[in-house]
């Protein structure tokens, strides 16, 4: 999490950073800062809230700087307090860093630090950072070490070898105005090249407007940026050569396109992704498969279970998954949460496939759970191997790195913070994998997949359908539930991870409390929080669950909660169940995930919308979470 840029050249720091910043405040909007070197001291200005009261306080302050850090946060730990905003600095203030990650061992050198006489101002664990490296710099043997070039990178390699914990940082100093030194310890940090000039960030789209000659630092690499050029070193201090790669990215359009918010926008665009996944995935002649994934055939050989380990709405994709991929391909499928599998792996079996499903390609969870994966089968013999794919809408992510293989979803850039065009794009990564591994496994019959193929091309009409009706609808359902403060979401089968995304999309949004449930539980627990202020949304389409979920939802209504029905077109019974419908078009139930969703994201907007919320930036969210 956070966002992290720094520049160094000929022109005036602050707009570069302020810019960088605004294409990373998707990574935490809590508060924002920046600092530069000028004239001898290091100038920093920080502000609670979002970028633009940062934005706002520089108006008045000209600094023409050619050095400066910058940094958006989203707080781990301290309070999102302007006394908490990065960057940080030593006691003398000569030493600006700011920091995207964790310092684990925080504590420890607070006290070690205080006990030497350095003064802290915040509660972070980033602070101790700038002291850390004050002190590296008051005991270096003078003249400097001859293996290093610079006293600065020394006293920076020297304070990160104390650090544990995942990390990304840049740190400027008053005393070396030409010198910007960046380090990556399992946080993302990328450097941009640029003609006398050069940058860092925590994510490509905020350099890609100056450069797309870029270079991702490894882990356990510190970088020194000067005016003339880049090094690069281990921590152990070996010079490293590594030369940048371009880009095959353009600056980022991020226009709302006279959408009113991101999320709007982004669930408009789910036809165009449904499109562009047909065309990327279904376009093989057939021959074993009529899906190309462009996975090597030995990835396909011998894959006895999968498990998928992901967070947020990505762990509900994979939930679709898991039925798609038995139901058809028959494999046994298990889902974990990534932050509960790392510390808690299923046995040791062989011939599994390990998934990782993330939108980002950071999610500090994710990246840590296939890692953990990768670790524990290592020198095990050859079934026990890790076998890892990645599905995810960043290739170039961290994610890239870690796993050989990769299914790329082709949502786009999302902005809004709560997912809507990448689940579906990640839905579509899922009907290719499962029919994919039902084709070349035979467990499907030709006719039948030939028929889900077919389906799945109707979809896109079908959502452009469903997006057309339901707008008002939803809009209208939205002023009415606008204050209600619990919603139920029920599903079943291959829809109750829809029920759980339709709930998660409403509390992340609308900041009201909703519960997704598979129907048929309802009785067992939550039927206690039922009564006519609590409306229950129930997913019934037509299917092998159908009659059980109807069911379901009469035992709500019996109850006197208020149904609302995501059920298809036509539907007469459901009509005399249901007091209001958001109904989609009849399709398999197999596919059908894909048109519930829909309703579901324009009800959680509206409602958003309408109690006159930040639907892009809901608070303490973000949309890349690189801390654990
Ligand atoms: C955050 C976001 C969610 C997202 C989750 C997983 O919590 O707010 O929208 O689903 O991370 O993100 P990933 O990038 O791994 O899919």
């Amino acid at each position: 999490m956070c966002g992290i840029v720094g520049y160094i050249g000929t022109q005036v720091a602050t707009e570069i950073l302020l810019a960088g910043l605004e294409k990373l405040e998707y990574r935490g909007y809590d508060s924002a800062g920046i600092a530069t070197v000028w004239e001898g001291d290091v100038n920093c200005v920080r502000a609670k809230g979002k970028l633009h009261n940062l934005r706002t306080k520089l108006e008045h302050i000209e600094i023409p700087a050619q050095i400066g850090i910058g940094h958006t946060r989203w707080a781990t730990h301290g309070k999102p307090e302007e006394h908490n905003a990065h960057p940080h600095l030593d006691t003398a203030m000569r030493i600006a860093v700011v920091q995207n990650g964790i310092i684990e061992n925080y504590r420890e050198l607070r006290e070690e630090l205080k006990q030497k006489g350095h003064q802290f101002r915040s509660e972070t664990d980033t602070e101790v950072i700038p002291h850390l490296i004050a002190e590296f710099l008051k005991n270096l043997p003078s003249p400097p070490l001859p293996t290093s070039p610079s006293f600065f990178l020394e006293a920076v390699r020297q304070a990160v070898k104390h650090l544990e914990g995942a990390f990304a940082i840049a740190v400027i100093a008053a005393d070396y105005p030409d010198e910007l030194i960046v380090v990556r310890q399992q946080a993302p940090l990328v450097i941009g090249f640029g003609q006398g000039e050069f940058f860092c960030a925590s994510d490509t789209p905020a350099i890609v407007a100056y450069t797309r000659a870029v270079l991702p630092l490894e882990n356990g690499e510190i970088a020194r940026l000067t005016p003339l050029g880049v090094e690069i070193y281990n921590f152990a201090g070996d010079r490293l050569k590594k030369q940048p790669r371009l880009l095959n990215l353009h600056p980022m359009m991020v226009e709302k396109q006279g959408f009113k918010h991101f999320m709007l926008k982004e669930i408009y665009e789910q036809p165009g992704v449904v499109r562009a996944s047909l065309e990327a995935y279904f376009n093989n002649d057939g021959n074993p498969s009529p899906i190309n994934l462009s996975l090597p055939k030995e990835f396909y050989a011998d894959i006895d279970q999968i498990q998928i380990v992901a967070c947020g709405t990505s762990w509900h994709a994979a939930l679709v998954g898991k039925y798609l991929i038995e139901q058809l391909a028959g494999i046994s499928t298990q889902v974990h949460y990534a932050s509960e599998y790392r510390y808690a792996p299923s046995p040791l079996l062989p011939n599994t496939l390990t998934i990782g499903v993330t939108q980002s390609g950071e999610t500090a969870d994710t990246l840590a759970a296939l890692a953990m994966e990768k670790e524990r089968r290592q020198g095990k013999e050859a079934k026990y191997q890790a076998r890892l794919l990645g599905i995810t809408n960043r290739p170039e992510s961290s994610l890239g790195h870690l796993v050989p293989h990769i299914i790329s979803t082709l949502a786009g850039i999302e902005i809004g913070v709560a997912a809507t065009k990448t689940f579906v794009a990640q839905l579509m990564a899922f009907y290719a994998l499962a029919l994919d591994l039902a084709a070349r496994r035979q467990t499907i019959n030709p006719d039948k997949l030939a028929d889900i193929i077919h389906g799945l091309r109707q979809i896109p009409k079908e959502i452009e359908a469903t997006l057309e009706s339901q707008e008002k609808l939803t809009e209208h359902l939205a002023h009415e539930f606008a204050e209600t403060q619990d919603f139920i979401f029920l599903g079943r089968g291959i829809n109750f991870p829809i029920a759980l995304e339709g709930a998660l999309k409403l509390k992340e949004i609308s900041y009201i409390h909703a519960e997704g449930y598979p129907a048929g539980e309802m009785k067992h627990g939550p039927i206690a929080l039922l009564d006519a202020k609590v409306p229950v949304v129930a997913i019934a389409v037509p299917g092998s669950v159908y009659e059980k979920v109807i069911s379901n939802a009469q035992e709500a209504k019996a109850r006197d909660s208020r149904l609302i029905g995501v059920t298809t077109v036509n539907d007469g019974e459901a009509a005399e169940i249901f007091n209001d419908l958001l109904p989609v078009a009849t399709v398999d139930e197999l596919l059908s995930p894909i048109l519930t969703v829909i309703p579901l994201q324009l009800l959680a907007y509206h409602i958003a919308a309408r109690r006159g919320l930040d639907v892009d930036q809901p608070r303490n969210l973000a949309k890349s979470v690189t801390v654990e």
